[in-house]
């Protein structure tokens, strides 16, 4: 093939996949497999790989790693992104509207209503069909450059579908996270020791100002694009045409919307929104309601930042406010000490809220919440309910600042801050609590996932000494079981055979299930891949650990300790024992293969895939990816501006190769 058909090939898989990733995001309608469509990227990427010069920023190929962003720049908006007035209930809409009539000197006009949603206002500029600038709303006037990661957002087309589209244009849209991401993320950050987000707008925020973009792509985001921001083209008479144009041209359009003639209807649809909105996969907190002929707007204009066309009809926010009656703290499986606030038992939203979480001493200390306090308790969606803040008026004078306990509430150890974190941890690794939740955690589902063995037997087993740590349940006995309370022979003999089913587990999932603290299974899951053994994962120095890609020093750090703990040694050995899996299946490297006993080391950045794949490819093919020159290495792979790896070779005599002759040599055996 030569460079011509190339181009050829590459533009008609573009098209193809843009295509498809349309009828997959933006539609929710794919029209061909998983299957299928990676075989489009393979190739895509194959050809890419092999004529690097046609290579596009907007190649659907260069939008999930992202490119690290220097700091970002300063988008002039060419209009200003603007703000909404509020109405708290239908006075106050019939208010807004009667006004927009006297100004019009009409007797009505249509309404379109929006769900309005609770995430991150972006702009997005397009030329000639390509997406080229996306920015913050910022102060409405100056945003910041987040073009980068916005790149890594499925649903926003990066080379529209429409060939008539204004050769200029901009949309507005709101960039948020599912309520399903949003705890997830969450998850995975207290797994992690990092601080929680508060709601799922801050997530999206957090997000999307993110420095590194690869940070971004790995969260969960999605667009719904909302107005028409500016254009220098024709565009239809109504916000209602122009929503059904823009999502012809590929945009991704809300499909809750309507259009109402008066506001009757949209009084109606916004009570059944107040219900309904708790359906929705995505936090809103009211409905837009915006007038539909254009030619309205200027008249209608602007007072301060909030145009008089449209207004934000809020839903009533589900909070409550009740007396905190105590603060308790839960030991967490890694030692954490959690605390929570035991509230007077009050409704929220229909839901009976007497606890909330208050993640941690310093959360507390910054909201300024007292023991004895009447708070505001606030339940935003599906998430757990959380407690929004003091009521300072109706204090007495005898509320009582939280101190965390300086000693586990269940052992008695002194507790731990270690220093940058905000957890404080029992470091008693003997501590009942700590057992409890460790071997409910091993158990549990995402672990090693013995069915029948619930919370509940868990704590019977402890307490009645069959038990000390999780290893144990393996040498269980059947004459141990039904000696217990209500445990028949049946039951015994059910769980024994859970227990031994257990025994086959993933590697990842026993690596999760050993409670390492800062380690989710999504890290525990990466840990197997990489070290495909305990025996390695155990031997694996800080800087090893720290060496693979989304392993920041301080879970690296972690990791270390855990494997020197006499007593976490003592455990793996007996689940050695009692023969648990204590690898993955498949050998970590083919010890044959075309690169067998051959060790590559990259430098520099690689134009054709990050470092993350070429490493993978290399182990693929049975040769092994180290991160350090050593007089052992057999090739320096010297990617865009290589680092002081290079002059190293060159000392040792290793050999070199350019970006291109790795490629070929992969190509050659296969792996591409
Ligand atoms: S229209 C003047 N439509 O609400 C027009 N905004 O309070 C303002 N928002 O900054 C934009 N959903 O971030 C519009 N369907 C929707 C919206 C929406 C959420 C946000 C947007 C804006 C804020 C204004």
């Amino acid at each position: 093939m030569n460079l011509y058909q190339a181009r050829q090939r590459v533009e008609d898989l573009r098209a193809q996949v843009r295509y498809h990733d349309y009828r997959y995001y933006v539609l929710d309608s794919p029209e061909i497999s998983d299957a299928e469509y990676d075989e489009l990227m393979r190739e895509l990427r194959e050809l890419e790989a092999r004529f690097p010069q046609l290579i596009t920023p907007d190649s659907p190929t260069q939008r999930v790693s992202g490119q690290p962003v220097e700091a970002f720049g300063v988008v002039e908006h060419r209009t200003p992104l603007l703000s909404l007035g509020n109405a708290f209930d239908y006075e106050e809409l019939q208010a807004w509207y009667r006004r927009a009539l006297g100004i019009l000197e009409v007797e009505g006009f249509p309404l379109v209503c929006e769900p309005k949603i609770d995430g991150l206002a972006v702009a997005l500029v397009y030329e000639d069909g390509r997406f080229v600038q996306g920015a913050t709303r910022g102060d409405g006037f100056r945003g910041e450059n987040v073009t980068e990661n916005l790149r890594t957002i499925r649903s926003i087309p990066m080379r529209l579908l429409a060939k008539d589209a204004p050769p200029r244009f901009e949309v507005r849209g709101e960039v948020y996270m599912s309520k399903t991401a949003f705890e997830r993320l969450n998850e995975e950050r207290t797994d992690q020791g990092q601080p929680r987000f508060a709601n799922p707008r801050n997530a999206a925020a957090g997000s999307v100002r993110q420095l590194d973009s690869r940070i971004t792509a790995q969260r969960s985001l999605d667009i719904w694009v909302y107005q028409l921001g500016w254009t220098d083209g024709a565009y239809p008479p109504t916000h209602w045409e122009t929503l059904q144009w823009l999502q012809d041209m590929g945009f991704r359009i809300n499909p809750e919307i309507d259009r109402h003639e008066g506001l009757e209807g949209v009084e109606r649809h916004y009570r059944q929104w107040a219900d309904r909105r708790h359906d929705l996969e995505y936090e809103i907190d009211g409905l837009v309601v915006k007038a539909d002929p254009f030619q309205y707007y200027e008249r209608l204009g602007i007072v301060g930042r909030e145009p008089r066309w449209a207004t934000a009809y809020k839903f009533p926010p589900i909070q409550a406010t009740t007396k905190l009656l105590r603060i308790e703290i839960n030991i967490g499986r890694t030692g954490t000490l959690n605390p929570y606030a035991v509230l007077k038992p009050v409704q929220v939203g229909g839901v009976t809220v007497s606890k909330a979480t208050l993640h941690n001493e310093e959360d507390i200390q910054r909201k300024g919440i007292r023991v004895g306090d009447t708070v505001i308790v606030q339940r935003a969606g599906d998430v757990i309910p959380q407690v929004v803040g003091p009521v300072v008026s109706k204090r007495t004078g005898r509320e009582k600042v939280f101190v965390m306990p300086d000693r586990c509430p269940a052992c008695g150890t002194e507790v731990r801050r270690p220093e940058g974190e905000v957890m404080h941890y029992c470091p008693n690794p003997a501590c009942p609590a700590q057992a409890f939740r460790w071997l409910t955690h091993f158990v549990s589902r995402g672990a090693m996932d013995v069915e029948g063995l619930g919370e509940s037997w868990c704590y019977v087993l402890l307490e009645e000494g069959l038990v000390k740590d999780p290893a144990d349940i393996y040498s269980l006995t059947k004459e141990q079981l039904v000696g217990l309370e209500r445990m028949a022979e049946k039951s015994a003999e059910n769980l024994l055979s859970a227990i031994e089913a257990s025994k086959d587990r993933p590697l990842g999932r026993l690596i999760f299930a050993l409670g390492i603290r800062h380690v989710g299974s999504e890290i525990a899951a990466l840990l197997a891949s990489h070290f495909a053994s305990i025996d390695a994962l155990t031997r694996a120095s800080v800087e090893e650990l720290a060496a693979i890609p989304t392993i920041g020093p301080r879970i690296a750090e972690s990791v270390h300790q855990y494997f020197r703990d006499a007593g976490n040694l003592r455990v793996i050995e007996k689940l050695r024992r009692a023969g648990v899996r204590m690898a993955e299946e498949r050998a970590p490297a083919p010890p044959e293969g075309p690169l067998a006993d051959l060790t590559f080391v990259i430098t520099g950045t690689l134009a054709s895939m990050p470092r993350s794949k070429a490493e993978e490819l290399i182990r693929q093919l049975g040769g092994s990816a180290s991160d350090s020159v050593t007089k052992k290495t057999d090739y320096l792979v010297a990617g865009e501006s290589p680092g002081s790896k290079l002059q190293k070779a060159q000392r040792y005599g290793t050999k070199l190769l350019s970006e291109q002759e790795f490629l070929e040599l992969l190509h050659q055996h296969g792996a591409m």
